[in-house]
Formats: C-alpha cells, structure tokens, sequence
C-alpha cells in the first residue's frame, strides 16, 4: 500500500498589514523588517474569522482546484498552535462544516513543524491500511495571539492556511523518507502562553500571547536545518544536486539564507511564502508549495524537502516525488 498526494489547495484572509502599517504600529521600519525577516506584507483575519474558518477555505479551494471528491475521506489532521478553542478540535469543526461523514478527526499541536508532522502521520496512516484518504491541513491566527505591542515578534506573525489530499495508491507513492524529533529543553524560547501559570519558573500574566527569543530561535533552526537536510538526503541515497525544491518553514529568509549557505544549497531553488503571507506557523509550507504549482514552477516527478521547525523545540521532515500534473494553459 502506498501514500499519494493526490490534490492542494490555500486561502490567506482578505486584510493585508504592510511593513508601513507596522511603522504606526511600533518603532519599527520597512527596511529593517525586509533586510531581517524578508517579510513585506501578511494577511490577517478579521475578528470574526477563526482558524477553522480558514481551514474549509483552503479545503474548499482543493476541491475547486481538482475537481476531486472529499465526502469519502476517512481522516482529517489539522495542524495548528492557534484552534478556535482547546475543544472541539478544529478538525472535528471542519468535518461537520464540510459535510464529511463518519472520519476519524484531531489537531496535531507540533507548531510550525506541524503540517509536515501530519503529513508524516498520514502517510503512515494510509501505508498501515489504516485508512484510504486523508486531508492534511496547516491552518493558523496567529494574529489573535500575536502582542502588538512588541516589535521583535508582531513583523512576523500573521493568518493562512493550506491543505493536501493524501489517498491510497497500489502503484505510486508520494513518500521518499521521513525524520522528526524534538528538543524540549529548548521550549522556553518560543512558546504561546495559555492556561499554565509558568514556563521554567518564568511567571506568565494569564493572557494568551506569543513570546519568543528570536535569537536563540534563530541559531536552533540554523543548527537543525543544517544537520537534518544532510541526513534525509543520505537516509533516501540522494545527493543536494538530486533536491530539485527546498521548502523550509518560512519563518524568517535569513534563517533560510544562513542554513543554504552553510550546505551549499542554491536559494533559487528555495520556496519561501513569507514575502506575502508573513510567518504563518503551520500555513507556511503548504502555502509556499500551493504558490508555487500556481505559478506552474513544479514538474512532474520533481524531488522536494519539506523540513518544518518551531516551538517545542520540534521539528519534521519530508522528502516527497511530486506527482501533480502542471496546470493546464488558462486554468
Ligand atoms: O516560526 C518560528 C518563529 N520565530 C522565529 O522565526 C524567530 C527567529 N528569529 C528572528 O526572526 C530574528 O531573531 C528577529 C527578526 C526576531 C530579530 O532579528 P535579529 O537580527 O535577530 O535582531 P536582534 O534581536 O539581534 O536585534 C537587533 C536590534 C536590537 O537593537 P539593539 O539592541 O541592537 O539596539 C533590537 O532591539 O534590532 C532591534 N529590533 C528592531 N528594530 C526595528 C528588534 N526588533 C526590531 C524591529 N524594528 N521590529
């Protein structure tokens, strides 16, 4: 039995917040924001639109992009740091909104690592037998606990969310190797504050909100790119030349630009969706791929690394053979 990524789609809320909206915002600049992060813009959703909204966008986007048929899913994984509520999960929401009879249905809680978490999951949900046909989904607001007041993390933040159909297949597999880990010690540096009282003895206010030390954050995601593209590559017996598309969690182009470098690794071949989209957790890789097969840049049979990392800190890796058809001319 094999996994096959079989349909994509995405959605980013109308509201856009430029760099220069920032500059009102905090003591900021459009310059600096470009020349650290890569970032000029991001979406934000309104205040009435909340992560499950933007999930059965995107999905319902898949389904009007490739005319394929969901009602037989038999699982849906939602990636995301930001639900709606702590429960129901967004994947049950977005499975009764949907119209998706009968599937099994949870949130995976890997931050930015996780839609690669859940794709990882779902290929071997389907290559157990387990299940047949899979919706992965990487679904954020992180405007809702982003502080905009503090302007070393609100130039990142911002809303999306994208999805993958994954099926079973006698013949084709999308999977070529997997990795993932975790280094908790590390957590303090990123973390959303929610309903514990502390983290590592430091003492929270109770409110919901991102805190992070983008330095410290910074150096780990340099550190564990570089460490983990190596060894996918050498565990599928691929060497940097055979990697046709990186697709890292775009958090910020610098990091991305730091770990290239110290592999050798060219950026021209580098998806980032951070330039309009921002940092959107969970979103960012699956809406760097959906940009990507709408602007026609991905064939047929290509190889791709999609390497999340995030708050935890967790990180996942996926090497995959691209299998969609380039769209067609005027579609
Ligand atoms: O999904 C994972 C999410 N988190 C991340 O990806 C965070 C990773 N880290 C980063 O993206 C970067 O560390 C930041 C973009 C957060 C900060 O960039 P940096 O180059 O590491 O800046 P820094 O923290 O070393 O600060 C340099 C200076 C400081 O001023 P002083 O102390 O040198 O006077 C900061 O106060 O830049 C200042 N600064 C700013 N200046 C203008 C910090 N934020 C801003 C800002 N605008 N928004």
């Amino acid at each position: 039995m094999k996994a096959r990524i079989t349909a994509i789609g995405g959605f980013v809320p109308e509201k856009r917040l430029t760099n220069h909206d920032l500059e009102q915002m905090v003591e900021t600049s459009d310059e600096w924001i470009v020349q650290r992060t890569g970032i000029k813009e991001r979406r934000i959703a309104s205040e009435s639109e909340f992560t499950s909204d933007l999930a059965v966008k995107a999905v319902e986007n898949l389904v009007a992009s490739f005319a394929v048929e969901i009602k037989d899913v038999d699982f849906l994984l939602v990636a995301t740091t930001t639900p709606d509520m702590p429960m129901p999960s967004v994947a049950s929401r977005i499975q009764a909104r949907l119209g998706i009879p009968h599937a099994g249905a949870i949130d995976i809680s890997a931050a930015c690592a996780g839609f690669v978490y859940a794709l990882n999951i779902a290929n071997s949900l389907i290559v157990s037998g387990a299940h047949r046909k899979i919706l992965v989904v990487g679904a954020e607001t992180l405007s809702k606990v982003t502080d905009y007041q503090d302007r070393t993390s609100c130039i990142l933040f911002a809303d999306g969310a994208g999805a993958f159909l994954v099926e079973r297949d006698d013949e084709v597999s999308s999977f070529i190797a997997q990795s993932q880990g975790a280094d908790g010690e590390a957590g303090i540096h990123l973390y959303c504050s929610g309903l514990s009282e502390q983290i590592e003895g430091v003492q929270l206010d109770g409110k919901q909100k991102i805190v992070q030390n983008g330095r410290e954050i910074f150096k780990k995601a340099v550190h564990t790119l570089t460490q983990e593209v190596p060894e996918i590559l050498r565990k599928a017996n691929l060497s940097l030349s055979q990697l046709d598309w990186f697709v890292p969690h775009s958090a910020n182009l610098r990091i991305i630009e730091a770990a290239t470098k110290r592999i050798d690794y060219p950026m021209e071949r580098v998806l980032f969706s951070g330039t309009y989209y921002g940092n959107t957790s969970s979103a960012t890789i699956p809406l760097a791929i959906w940009d990507a097969y709408h602007a026609n840049r991905l064939e047929k049979d290509q190889t791709i690394l999609l390497s999340g990392f995030g708050g935890g800190f967790v990180y996942s890796n996926v090497l995959i053979r691209w299998g969609l058809e380039k769209k067609k001319e005027g579609s």
